[in-house]
């Protein structure tokens, strides 16, 4: 979390609307639970205003969802949530938050933002703006836009360059539809007049519902000051369907990838490079085309991930070089230096400094020492049918190209496999295991059996003409 937005002057009640079904996904989960680079709408938003510095977070939710409420916990340990029994408006929604509103403490937190859980690419900055006009005296802000096409978009209306309203789709007369300057629905509203406000809301509409929005009118009618804070349409989207959601990724996207290059790595070709919100690149890092980094990834500087290649739950460490077509699953950890060529998978293993895997590979539950090669082809038989185990490989041992180690087993410091080795027994340190069928060779015999097979084949087409 950081101070350096919005903190100086208070601080400030978050109140989340997250109540909402979705129907438009067309899904069995809560639309706040769709995830943009792996984290969910809902868990952007919370991390989004407590950048902005919120001192206080209540989440409006639908009642009995589980889901939600684990979401919060897990992304805003701090932050309560509350149930709205009835979906009755943004305003009413805000309403059930009110013991937050109202508790103790809540004089110094005093203003109130209240942010959609819908709305996943407003920025901590954007927060944190939004809440500024507050402190010169406003009432109540406003995050407006102007849309292309503003239907279904509350408009925001002015006389003599003052909003004096919000007039919704529905209720508007058609001079007021050819409004174009649009509600984001974000709002904040100052301590000092926030549950009045919100209390003398009412549901005299189209719609039959408390509209958040009418809090304009009311605040202009007690000749209290809105302000305007503007925001690219860009920004404000709001998710209803899956395809705002992939409009809302691609941004996420954009926004990951130029921190990733800022922060000194080279994408390649960005567009082609998938980053989740929690990815960690250091600097010098270089990521060749179409690389797809899942939840949970970090990597150290210097490293080199080349193109076609599954990060997920792993760490690598400095001037790690891996890949093309490396896949990398849960716990995977690379010590400095390690070099994985392509088709290589590693899941929960542990490959120390400099340890080599250069060819088709797959490490699974295993331990690899400092500087140990494995050779193309290598398996870690890590799984039984029923259990997982083991695979221990000693610093500076060299397993053989198409080896099987069956777990648990231990290869000892410094030990060699021969390639071809299904190995069942651990391998002291500089030991070298052999297990593969002995070769035999009988000199000229290929000749022989040919032309066996020749004769034989010639007699049965003869008898066949
Ligand atoms: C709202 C604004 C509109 C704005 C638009 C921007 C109001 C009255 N209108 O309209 O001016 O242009 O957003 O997208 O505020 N929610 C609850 N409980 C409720 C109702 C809503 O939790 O009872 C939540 C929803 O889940 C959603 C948010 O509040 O996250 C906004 O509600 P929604 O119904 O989408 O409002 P809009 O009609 O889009
Ligand atoms: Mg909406």
């Amino acid at each position: 979390m950081s101070a350096d937005h919005g903190t100086a002057g208070g601080g400030f009640t978050a109140v989340v609307l997250a109540a909402g079904k979705g129907t438009r996904m067309r899904s069995d989960r809560p639309k706040v639970l769709h995830a943009l680079a792996n984290r969910s709408m809902l868990g952007h938003v919370l991390a989004a205003v407590q950048e902005a510095g919120a001192a206080r977070l209540a989440v409006v939710v639908e009642p009995g969802r589980a889901d939600v409420a684990d979401e919060v916990a897990r992304m805003a340990p701090g932050a309560s949530t509350h149930p709205q029994a009835e979906r009755l408006g943004t305003a009413h929604a805000v309403l059930a938050a009110r013991d937050a509103l109202e508790g103790e403490g809540a004089r110094e937190r005093a203003d109130v933002l209240v942010a959609f859980g819908d709305t996943p690419l407003i920025t901590a900055e954007t927060y944190a703006r939004l809440r500024a006009p507050l402190r010169a005296g406003a009432a109540v802000a406003v995050l407006a836009f102007e849309a292309a096409d503003p239907t279904g978009y509350g408009r925001v209306l002015t006389e003599n360059g003052r909003v004096v309203a919000i007039r919704e789709e529905k209720d508007a007369s058609e001079a007021e539809r050819a409004v174009r300057l649009s509600n984001a629905g974000l709002m904040a509203l100052s301590g000092t007049h926030a549950l009045s406000l919100l209390g003398r809301i009412g549901n005299d509409n189209a719609n039959r519902e408390y509209y958040l929005t009418d809090a304009v009118a009311l605040a202009v009618a007690d000749g209290l000051s809105v302000a305007v804070v503007n925001v690219s349409e860009d920004e404000a989207l709001g998710v209803n369907d899956r395809v705002q959601l992939s409009v809302a990724e691609a941004t996420i996207q954009a926004r990951l990838r130029r921190a990733a290059q800022l922060g000194g790595a080279t994408l390649v070709a960005p567009e082609t490079v998938f980053l989740s919100a929690d990815t960690v690149i250091g600097r010098d890092v270089t990521v060749e085309p179409h690389c797809v980094f899942g939840p949970g990834v970090v990597v150290g500087d210097g490293c080199v991930i080349r193109a076609f290649s599954h990060l997920h739950d792993a760490r690598l460490m400095e001037g790690a070089d891996i890949g093309p077509h490396v896949r990398l699953r849960g716990g995977a950890v690379l010590e400095a230096g390690v070099h994985l060529g392509n088709f290589v998978e590693v899941k929960n293993a542990t490959l120390r400094a400099g340890a080599k895997a250069s060819h088709l590979t797959y490490l699974g539950d295993a331990e690899v020492g400092a500087g140990a090669n494995i050779g193309a082809g290598t398996i870690t038989c890590n799984y039984d049918g029923v259990s997982k185990h083991r695979t221990v490989i000693g610093a500076g041992a060299f397993i053989g190209s198409n080896s099987a180690l069956v777990a648990p087993v231990t290869i000892g410091d410094g030990a060699l496999v021969g390639a071809g080795s299904v190995i069942t027994r651990s391998v002291p340190a500089e030991a070298l295991a052999l297990a593969r069928g002995r070769q035999t060779t009988r000199e000229g015999a290929a000749r022989v059996l040919r032309e066996t097979l020749k004769a034989a084949k010639a007699s049965k087409d003869g008898k066949r003409g």
